[in-house]
């Protein structure tokens, strides 16, 4: 396979593109302002989406969670989906709208091939579209279960080893605690993330802030710097997607 220069995985958190205090209720203006900032950076580009107010809604009124569930009420896991395919239509549009050529691949494509996704990955990058990928309710063993984009996130980083992965957030970085006092961790060492997590609270049905640092710490094993920035400062989205240090968290790439 080809190489395809400079990549940039990007998770538009939930929390960031949704009204979180709303049920289905999008942040349009925010959306529209990180999908601009992505239109004038020159790199390749790969996004995910989490559920926010749509996704997470459902799934909590489903009692799902990551883990496999037999949920009683099928017509729930049918609501969790389509709210997910509503935000993910927003999000297209948007991307669409600054020209970025949005491509959604869901996870039934890829979830049984990641050999054949990644050759979509790299045939798809390589004519300038841009995948799009968002966390999703799946079937599992027995019942079903929420696949988040965060896992998603981390499996893309092992499939296409990105220059950077930026994770929008709603808050400025990580936080020493969940309380969110005391200034925020510029450079989030690896020594130091067990006590970091440990002071995180877990909020919501995919695991929150402590969950998600498992995984950006597990990215950074892969070699690929992690930024964690406040999805609604475009300045500080600039400067991560540059991969400039200093601005949020940075978990930087063993290497
Ligand atoms: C959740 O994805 C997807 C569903 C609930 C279906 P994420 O866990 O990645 O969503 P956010 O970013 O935390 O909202």
């Amino acid at each position: 396979m080809g190489r395809i220069g400079e990549l940039v995985i990007i998770k538009f958190g939930g929390s960031v593109i949704t009204d979180k205090s709303r049920p289905l209720s999008l942040n349009s203006g925010v959306l529209d302002s990180l999908s601009k900032t992505l239109s004038i950076h020159n790199s390749k580009k790969v996004i995910v989406h989490g559920g926010g107010s749509f996704g997470h809604y459902y799934a909590k009124l489903a009692g799902l969670n990551t883990k496999c569930k037999i949920v009683e009420d099928t017509n729930q896991v049918s609501l969790i989906r389509k709210s997910m395919l509503e935000l993910n239509m927003h999000v297209i549009n948007s991307l669409s709208l600054h020209g970025l050529n949005p491509y959604t691949i869901t996870p039934f494509f890829w979830s049984k091939n990641l050999n054949n996704l990644k050759t979509l990955l790299y045939k798809l990058l390589s004519q300038n579209i841009c995948p799009v990928f968002f966390g999703d309710v799946l079937p599992c063993t027995r019942g079903f279960k929420i696949l988040s984009g965060d896992d998603i996130s981390y499996l893309l980083c092992r499939l296409l080893k990105p220059s950077r992965m930026i994770f929008c957030i709603g808050v400025d970085g990580i936080f020493p605690s969940s309380n969110m006092d005391g200034p925020i961790i510029r450079e989030l060492d690896y020594k130091v993330v067990r006590k970091v997590i440990a002071k995180q609270s877990f909020l919501d049905v995919t695991g929150g802030i402590a969950r998600k640092i498992k995984i950006a710490y597990k990215i950074s094993k892969l070699g690929v710097d992690v930024f964690f920035v406040n999805g609604f400062k475009p300045h500080d989205f600039l400067k991560a997607l540059n991969g400039e240090y200093g601005v949020g968290t940075c978990m930087r790439g063993v290497r």
